[in-house]
C-alpha cells in the first residue's frame, strides 16, 4: 500500500469505522491567534483580503475569474438537506475545484464524468481503502445527500472551469523533513537531509499561501526518487512490454495511453485526464481501484482494473511521477471545458 499517497504513517485497519471529518466527537480545531483572526491578508495576484476568520470554514474566492460562472449554492454551502452540519464543495476542493493533493480535482473534468462520479459515491460503489480517511468518508455523505440538481448544478459548474496543472516533479535522493498533517506532508525544514526511500514526497510550496490562506493558485512540488520519471513512461506508454529474441514480452500493465489518450489528457467524456495530476491523489485511485474499493459504475472500469492490478507499489511510484511530470498545455482536445452545459 503506498501510505506515502494516504499521508498516513502506518497501514490502516480495515476494521476501523469509517469517520467523517468534523464529526460530533472530533477535537474542535486551534484557535486562532486574537491578533491574526481580523488582520487582513492578501495572496500574490488577488485585489481581494480575506482575514483568517473570514477563510476558516467557508469558501474563500481569491480568484473569481477562474471560474467562468458564479458559484452555485451547493459549492458555496453544501448541499441543502444536511444544512449547516455538512460542508460546502469549495472548502475541499477551493472554489475553482482545482482541489489538494489530499482529496481531488474535479475542475475541467466533464460534466458526465463528474456525475457519474458523485453517483458512484452515493451507491457506495466508491470510497477510500483508508477507512480513517476522514475527507473521503465525508465525500460520501455529502454524495448521499445531495439531490440530482445539486450534483448537475456541482458538475456543471466545475467543469466549466479550465483546468490548471499545479504540481512540479523534482527527481531526488534527498527530502526536506516532514511532519503528516491533515493526511499532507508538511515540510519541516528548508534543506533536504532525509533520505526518499520508496515514496513520493508532495508538499505544498508555501505553507502559507496553501495550509492558512488556502489559495486555491497554491502549487506543490512532488519529490520523486531518481529515475521514477523514465521507468514511469515505459510503464505508461508501453505497459512494460520488451521484445526478446523477436519474442514480445508482456509487461505488468496495459499501456495507459490506450484508454488515456496517447497525450494522457483523457478521451472525453468518459476517460478522465492523468496528466500533470497530484501524484498523490493518482496513486490513492490505482490503489483503490485494485483492492476493488472503487469499483464504480462505468462498464470499462473492470478493464482499468486489469490495467493496474499486477503493479507492485514500486510502479506506482514511477507511474504517477510520470504522468505529474506531463505537461499540460490549455484544455485536451475534445475536453468539455470549453462547452458550457
Ligand atoms: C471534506 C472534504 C470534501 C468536500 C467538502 C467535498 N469533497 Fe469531493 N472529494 C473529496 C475527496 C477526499 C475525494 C477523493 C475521494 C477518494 O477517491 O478517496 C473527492 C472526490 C471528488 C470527486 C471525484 C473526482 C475525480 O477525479 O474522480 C468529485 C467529482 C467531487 N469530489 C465533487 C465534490 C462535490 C460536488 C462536493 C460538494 C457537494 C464535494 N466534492 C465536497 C473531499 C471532499
Ligand atoms: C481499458 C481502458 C483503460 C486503461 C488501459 C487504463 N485506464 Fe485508467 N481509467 C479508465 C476509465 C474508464 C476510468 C474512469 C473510471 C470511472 O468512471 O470511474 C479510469 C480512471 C483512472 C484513474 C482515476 C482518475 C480520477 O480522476 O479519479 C486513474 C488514476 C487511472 N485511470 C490510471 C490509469 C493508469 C496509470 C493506467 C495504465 C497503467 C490506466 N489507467 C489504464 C480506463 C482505462
Amino acid at each position: 500500500m503506498p501510505l506515502w499517497a494516504y499521508g498516513v504513517a502506518e497501514r490502516p485497519n480495515p476494521a476501523d469505522p469509517q469517520a467523517v471529518q468534523g464529526a460530533p466527537d472530533a477535537p474542535p480545531p486551534a484557535p486562532i491567534p486574537p491578533a491574526e483572526a481580523t488582520r487582513k491578508r492578501r495572496v500574490e495576484g488577488s485585489p481581494l483580503t480575506f482575514t483568517r476568520l473570514e477563510i476558516r470554514g467557508n469558501v474563500v474566492d481569491w480568484f473569481p475569474d477562474d471560474h467562468p460562472n458564479p458559484m452555485p449554492s451547493i459549492i458555496k454551502r453544501g448541499p441543502a438537506a444536511l444544512g449547516s452540519t455538512g460542508r460546502p464543495c469549495g472548502t475541499c476542493h477551493l472554489s475553482d475545484g482545482s482541489g489538494r493533493p489530499e482529496n481531488a480535482s474535479p475542475a475541467g473534468l466533464s460534466a458526465k464524468y463528474i456525475l457519474r462520479q458523485l453517483n458512484d459515491f452515493r451507491n457506495g460503489l466508491r470510497h477510500s481503502v483508508e477507512p480513517g480517511k476522514g475527507n473521503s468518508n465525508t465525500m460520501v455523505m455529502l454524495a448521499k445527500a445531495m439531490t440530482d440538481e445539486e450534483m448537475k448544478q456541482a458538475a456543471d459548474y466545475f467543469s466549466a472551469v479550465t483546468w490548471r496543472p499545479h504540481v512540479t516533479v523534482i527527481e531526488t535522493n534527498l527530502v526536506p523533513a516532514t511532519r503528516i498533517q491533515g493526511e499532507l506532508f508538511i515540510p519541516i525544514a528548508k534543506k533536504p537531509t532525509e533520505p526518499i526511500g520508496n515514496r513520493i514526497v508532495e508538499v505544498p510550496t508555501d505553507v502559507e499561501v496553501n495550509q492558512v490562506l488556502r489559495s486555491s493558485r497554491g502549487t506543490w512540488i512532488a519529490y520523486v526518487p531518481v529515475g521514477a520519471i523514465a521507468r514511469g513512461k515505459n510503464l505508461v506508454t508501453t505497459g512494460g512490454s520488451s521484445i526478446v529474441n523477436n519474442q514480445i514480452v508482456l509487461g505488468r500493465a496495459t499501456a495507459c495511453t490506450t484508454c488515456h489518450g496517447a497525450d494522457l489528457r483523457g478521451m472525453a467524456p468518459d476517460i478522465p485526464p492523468l496528466a500533470g495530476r497530484s501524484p498523490s491523489y493518482l496513486a490513492r485511485e490505482i490503489f483503490d481501484i485494485q483492492q476493488g474499493t472503487r469499483a464504480g459504475s462505468y462498464p470499462l472500469l473492470p478493464l482499468m482494473k486489469k490495467a493496474v492490478e499486477k503493479l507492485t507499489a514500486e510502479d506506482v511510484i514511477d507511474i504517477t511521477a510520470y504522468l505529474a511530470s506531463l505537461p499540460v498545455a490549455g484544455p485536451a482536445p475534445g475536453n468539455l471545458t470549453l462547452t458550457r452545459r
